[in-house]
């Protein structure tokens, strides 16, 4: 091996060894300051204008010695107001918008509140009808042609799009999704369905999830859904024209999960 290759592998060495921290360069959120432990997602599926609104509340814990700012992970959201538990209003920023990130939500904390153990803010907004992490589906898109259809991926980066989130695989949370949509919609979400309430008009429902997970994995699906058993632990959801066919592909889950 004549020397230039030999002192480019040891280059090449020196680079790969190099300390690097581990950090996710795809969020803004200042996570070694700050975490999320859980969140209340408090949504209003609005079909006619193609938008989620209402209020994330984040139940955040600090790490730091203090903290002065909570960068937060968004696209594309309109951002109202930033309450805390007593109803005290927080200064909020949100910066120009990276076109491959979204944008950096900053929330300005106190000098006063700067080594509080615990922060937790109720975030009021709403959705863009572009939100990347929606899709919606017309009436004739679906196989029942009666209602429109909603659902979400979040992957990788795109929950940021569906609310404010300290959006990386770094930081797991539990939550608990509640949903609003008039009555003929069904939701479900990734979570275990804990309530489920129809008037003349509206249907409410609420789902726990009590397992911390990362953001990209929260999930939504509105529209004419039903549901069927096809194992111990699994069911598949889908429109009634569909889940015969559905339940057959996915007849072998349970064994896959066993
Ligand atoms: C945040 O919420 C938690 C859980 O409800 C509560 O224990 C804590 O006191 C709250 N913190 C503040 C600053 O309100
Ligand atoms: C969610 O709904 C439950 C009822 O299922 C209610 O107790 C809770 O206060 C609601 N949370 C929010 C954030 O609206
Ligand atoms: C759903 O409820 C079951 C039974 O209470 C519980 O064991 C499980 O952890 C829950 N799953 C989630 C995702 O919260
Ligand atoms: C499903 O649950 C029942 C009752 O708990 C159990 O007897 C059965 O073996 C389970 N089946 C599978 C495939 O896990």
């Amino acid at each position: 091996m004549d020397y230039k290759a030999l002192s480019l592998l040891f280059l090449i060495f020196l680079v790969s060894t190099e300390a690097r921290p581990i950090e996710d360069q795809a969020t803004f959120a200042n996570v070694n300051e700050i975490v999320t432990e859980h969140y209340e997602l408090d949504i209003f599926i609005d079909f006619s204008r193609k938008v989620l609104s209402g209020t994330n509340t984040l139940y955040m814990r600090r790490t730091a010695d203090s903290l002065d700012v909570v960068y937060l992970d968004v696209w594309d959201l309109n951002i109202y107001q930033i309450l805390d538990q007593s109803g005290n209003k927080y200064e909020f920023h949100i910066d120009d918008p990276n076109p491959n990130l979204g944008q950096r939500l900053s929330i300005f904390i106190p000098e006063d509140l700067s080594t509080s153990e615990t922060f937790n803010f109720t975030i009021s907004y709403e959705t863009s009808p572009d939100a990347q992490a929606i899709s919606w589906l017309s009436p004739e898109q679906t196989s029942g042609k009666k209602l429109p259809y909603m659902f979400t991926q979040s992957e990788p980066i795109l929950a940021r799009s569906l609310a404010p989130f300290q959006d990386t695989p770094s930081i797991k949370s539990t939550y608990v999704v509640n949903t609003t949509t008039h009555v003929q919609f069904v939701t479900r979400v990734s979570g275990n369905m804990t309530y489920d309430y129809t008037d003349c008009m509206i249907r409410y429902s609420t789902f726990e999830m009590n397992i911390p997970v990362q953001s990209y994995l929260l999930a939504i699906a509105s529209g004419n859904l039903v549901e069927r058993k096809v194992g111990n632990r699994t069911y598949v959801i889908t429109e009634p024209e569909e889940i015969e066919k559905v339940a057959n592909e996915f007849s072998e889950l349970e064994d896959f999960l066993s």
